[in-house]
């Protein structure tokens, strides 16, 4: 009703009176200190701010993830939807197998971009839990895709890695 947005994030439902219609999802998940995404470019080029947005999909009658970038998304465009962030799926003292793998598999550099990076993988899996080798590298298009696909191979295999 009015100018009220709501959604979900990370689990929890969340009402905006009148919202700023300019303001990013980053720029808002930041603002209330979900600073694991990240502000690279800016521009959608590097996926630092990657994060998930889950809805129900009338046509396919299911529920459908996309990884987006969030410095590209209107704050207002989620309305009704479900952002999980990288806060949502883990953070150092109980993290993600996806975080886990790529810690010990030495698949981040700077980091920077880490979270960005498991984002990805994590909507990926949450749409297809086995993907092939080929749908994983289409889903990083990274020039460090091959570390990725490991780590998440490991991930799917649960196997123990020393
Ligand atoms: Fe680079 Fe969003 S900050 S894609």
């Amino acid at each position: 009703f009015g100018n009220k947005l709501c959604f979900c994030l990370n689990g929890t439902s969340v009402e905006i009176d009148n919202p700023d219609l300019d303001i990013t999802l980053l720029n808002y998940v930041r603002s209330i200190g979900l600073t694991g995404t990240k502000l690279g470019c800016g521009e959608g080029g590097c996926g630092a701010c990657t994060i998930m947005i889950s809805s129900y999909d009338k046509t396919l009658d299911k529920i459908s993830h996309i990884s987006a970038n969030a410095c590209l998304i209107p704050l207002c465009s989620v309305d009704g939807k479900h952002i999980i962030t990288i806060e949502g799926i883990g953070n150092v003292k109980n993290p993600h197998p996806i975080q886990e793998r790529l810690t010990l598999l030495h698949g981040s550099q700077c980091r920077f971009c880490t979270p960005g990076v498991v984002m990805s993988l994590y909507s990926l899996l949450c749409n297809n839990p086995n993907p092939s080798e080929k749908e994983a590298e289409k889903c990083f298009m990274a020039i460090f895709a091959d570390v990725l696909v490991i780590a998440l191979y490991w991930t799917l295999q649960k196997r123990e890695i020393t």
